[in-house]
């Protein structure tokens, strides 16, 4: 296999949007976060949740337990009817907080039922209760809203969030796209479950996370109900709308399978689609039991997209996937989704993973060995990409889908595993999946991990691998 497989297509339109965006972001941030500032630790809710690489990202003050997503798309005018209502916890005591919503006009906020003040400024929808929130104190915001969705540009140049195609549209929110479709707490560090209610035109399915509680069909349009019970991170959030041919069944583990393809990817996604059921169970035995209750595919004919995304319990693809893609996405399910990331800086935790997974998956099915993959990749001149900065600290959200990510985090797993041996390399894997199960893990946790389950030392290996910049000497 070729090294490093999993690339977005963040090449294509990686350049010049690039200075832009990073050149105008910092001052629009400072502008912010100079509001929003030191009365984050007094009444008011952050307008971050304090991630450098996307500050805006997400929201203090509160932690959302429950999203209650109602959506009509209209897939020839593209217009979106929203009404979101969340359940969450203030933190602290609440005057004011803040919703991630990028575009969209909204129509109406209340607060536990009492209409409530609002206004938007850049991604903030700012939200004034007629009362205060008590800390501790559980409320629902309801937010009324509709438009035409716009995906955002993330800083490499790719677009991510609601992005329609020719028969609906093509829904996945890494790292800051939530907010183009939903108000949103959009950082990883918030995990809530989901109920969607989707209405589209009838012939078109809308595809979401977890398990199909029913469908209905009215008046030309059918309904489609969603619920994803095990928490989930905003951006792995999915209401992908298309003509599918839908195929269900359920797994001898109990695991509801249901898969949508866009009929002109079906031939080829047929093969790939058809192992699904064996890469997890296969991924199952070496990382532990498969953290959801649904699984399955969204095989969307998305040509503009450029990547498939590892959306909880169902990852969408923009076109069919190889068997290399099916077995990446999948171990995100283990490793970014019921794992969760705390910092988009950690997003090695996520990548890294899932392309060793590719190189494990490729060593024990007649393809080439990890060991081989390591050296391919080691072959590369010192002034490669793949060494152009640290897996462990891209240094920016431009940098967190880069070679170094994917293919230096996976190099460094490789390492870790000829450092420690394959039984406790495989019993550190099973542990960190099973240990930080439906929560959340960071790099200082995992190196931890890894140093109890060995007895061995690590701190060198990973200061090594995975903070030096350029090209590490070989071990
Ligand atoms: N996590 C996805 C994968 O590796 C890639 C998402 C890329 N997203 C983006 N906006 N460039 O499977
Ligand atoms: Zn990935």
């Amino acid at each position: 296999m070729t090294p490093p497989s999993r690339q977005p297509a963040r090449r294509r339109t990686a350049g010049l949007r690039r200075e832009a965006v990073l050149a105008t972001v910092p001052v629009a941030v400072a502008a912010l976060l100079a509001t929003a500032g030191p009365a984050a630790a007094g009444t008011t809710g952050a307008a971050g949740a304090g991630d450098p690489y996307f500050p805006l990202s997400g929201n203090g003050g509160y932690h959302v337990g429950h999203y209650d997503l109602t959506l009509r798309y209209d897939t020839t005018s593209r217009q979106l009817d929203g009404k979101a209502v969340l359940t969450a916890r203030a933190s602290h005591r609440l005057t004011r907080f803040d919703l991630d919503l990028n575009g969209l006009k909204v129509t109406s906020v209340t607060v536990d039922r009492g209409a409530a003040a609002f206004r938007r400024t850049g991604q903030e929808l700012v939200v004034t209760p007629r009362h205060a929130l008590r800390a501790g104190r559980e409320f629902r915001v309801a937010v009324a809203y509709h438009g035409t969705p716009k995906p955002v540009t993330d800083p490499d140049g790719s677009a991510d969030g609601w992005i329609p195609t020719d028969d609906g549209a093509f829904v996945a929110g890494e790292p800051q796209g939530a907010m183009t479709w939903f108000p949103a707490n959009g950082h990883p560090k918030d995990k809530s479950t989901y109920d969607f209610t989707i209405t589209v035109p009838k012939g078109r399915t809308a595809v979401a996370n977890g398990v199909l509680l029913g469908r209905h069909t009215a008046h030309g349009r059918t309904t489609f109900r969603w619920r994803e019970t095990q928490p989930m991170a905003a951006y792995l959030a999915t209401a992908t709308v298309g003509d599918f041919k839908v195929e269900r069944y359920t797994t001898p583990d109990g695991v509801q399978v249901y898969n949508a393809v866009d009929p002109r990817e079906a031939r080829a996604a047929a093969p790939v689609l058809k192992k699904l059921p064996s890469v997890l169970a296969w991924e199952s035995k070496l990382f532990g039991p498969y953290p959801f209750r649904a699984a399955g595919a969204i095989v969307d004919h998305a040509p503009d997209v450029g990547y498939a995304l590892e959306t909880q319990t169902r990852p969408v693809y923009d076109s069919a996937p190889d068997t290399g893609t099916l077995v990446h996405e999948s171990a995100h399910q283990w490793f970014g989704d019921s794992v969760s990331l705390t910092a988009w800086k950690d997003i090695w935790l996520n990548e890294g993973f899932a392309t060793y997974a590719e190189w494990l998956y490729a060593e024990q099915h007649g393809g080439d060995s990890a060991q081989m993959t390591f050296d391919a990749l080691y072959a590369r001149p010192a002034g490669d990409e793949l060494w152009a900065y640290p897996a462990g600290d891209p240094g920016n959200g431009g940098n967190i889908f880069g070679t170094p990510v994917y293919a230096r985090g996976a190099m460094t797993l490789h390492e870790l595993r000829r450092a420690v041996g394959d039984r406790d390399f495989f019993r550190i894997l099973r542990a960190w999946a099973t240990g930080h199960r439906g929560g959340h893990g960071t790099t200082a946790e995992f190196v931890r991990l890894a140093e109890r389950q060995s007895g061995k030392r690590l701190d060198g290996l990973f200061h090594t691998w995975l903070y030096t910049k350029g090209k590490p000497d070989k071990v």
